[in-house]
């Protein structure tokens, strides 16, 4: 954590829950963020399935938690069967919108073309933006992932405007942490979150790079949350399986809590 930038941390629920659950799942986050006294201290968000986004939502109510989805058309509407778009999002409650998951850019074949407008879309409706950048186990091992990801930023961002994207976070996901119950190292993840800092400096400025928030995410549990957070580059976290549950989801908000404090920040 640096003191500059509060943390953020997002449960990702990919398409997991039902209804019942989730609004269970989203009245415990909140009692345990409450008991912690961390609402407030952070940024959270919490990204249900499209279907359950305006329950949610609603039981979020007035609370801090950000409420966002898991994607989101590239188009503004029209005829695009099946697709969500960036109003709709909003017109639902929502402030976020993940884009670029591994699961869609492997499992759907998004390419960085795509997710270009996608980024500049849900950006321009003022969506906080959670960007998922990450390499395959194969391109890390051949040496390549510093150059992978360096490429899927570039494709990503593109020309877009520093004030288009100044709410943009940035999640590294390395494709072989996620669901796998492997981690990066907190060294891996700081070399990899430097050298995406790295690159928001070449395609803007230091100072947009010293801003933006670069979050880790791949088999991140409230034990190992505190270490990989405790890292100078990593702002916080994207969490899938342990953000199902609400009181180790709480208590990977208040281990980013707590690493933003010993740096300085409140
Ligand atoms: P896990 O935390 O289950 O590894 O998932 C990470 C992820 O993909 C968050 O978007």
């Amino acid at each position: 954590m640096h003191a500059q930038r509060r943390p953020f941390v997002g449960g990702n629920w990919k398409m997991n829950s039902d209804l019942a659950s989730g609004v269970e799942l989203t009245d415990a986050v909140l009692a345990s963020l409450a008991e912690g006294g961390l609402e407030g201290r952070i940024d959270a968000a919490v990204f249900p399935p499209f279907p359950y986004l305006f329950t949610v939502g609603r039981t979020l109510g007035h609370s801090n938690v950000l409420l966002g989805g898991q994607d989101c058309s590239a188009e503004a509407s029209g005829a695009f069967t099946g697709q969500v778009s960036v109003g709709m999002l909003a017109d639902v409650g929502c402030r976020s919108v993940i884009i670029g998951h591994s699961e869609r850019r492997h499992g759907l074949g998004e390419d960085d073309e795509l997710l270009h407008e996608k980024l500049a879309i849900a950006s321009e409706a003022g969506l906080v933006a959670v960007l998922c950048v990450g390499e395959t186990l194969s391109e890390r091992d051949d040496g390549r992932a510093e150059a992978v990801v360096a490429h899927q930023m570039r494709g990503c961002f593109g020309t877009l405007k520093p004030e288009t994207v100044d709410r943009v976070v940035v999640a590294y996901e390395p494709v072989w942490a996620i669901g796998t119950g492997r981690t990066a190292s907190p060294e891996d993840a700081q070399r990899m979150h430097s050298s995406i800092r790295a690159v928001l400096g070449q395609l803007y400025d230091s100072r947009f790079a010293a801003k933006a928030r670069v979050i880790y995410g791949g088999s991140v549990n409230a034990k190992n949350a505190r270490a990989i957070f405790d890292q100078p580059d990593v702002d916080g976290g994207l969490i899938g399986g342990a953000s199902l549950k609400a009181d180790d989801f709480a208590s990977i908000c208040r281990a980013a809590a707590e690493a933003w404090t010993a740096s300085g920040g409140h």
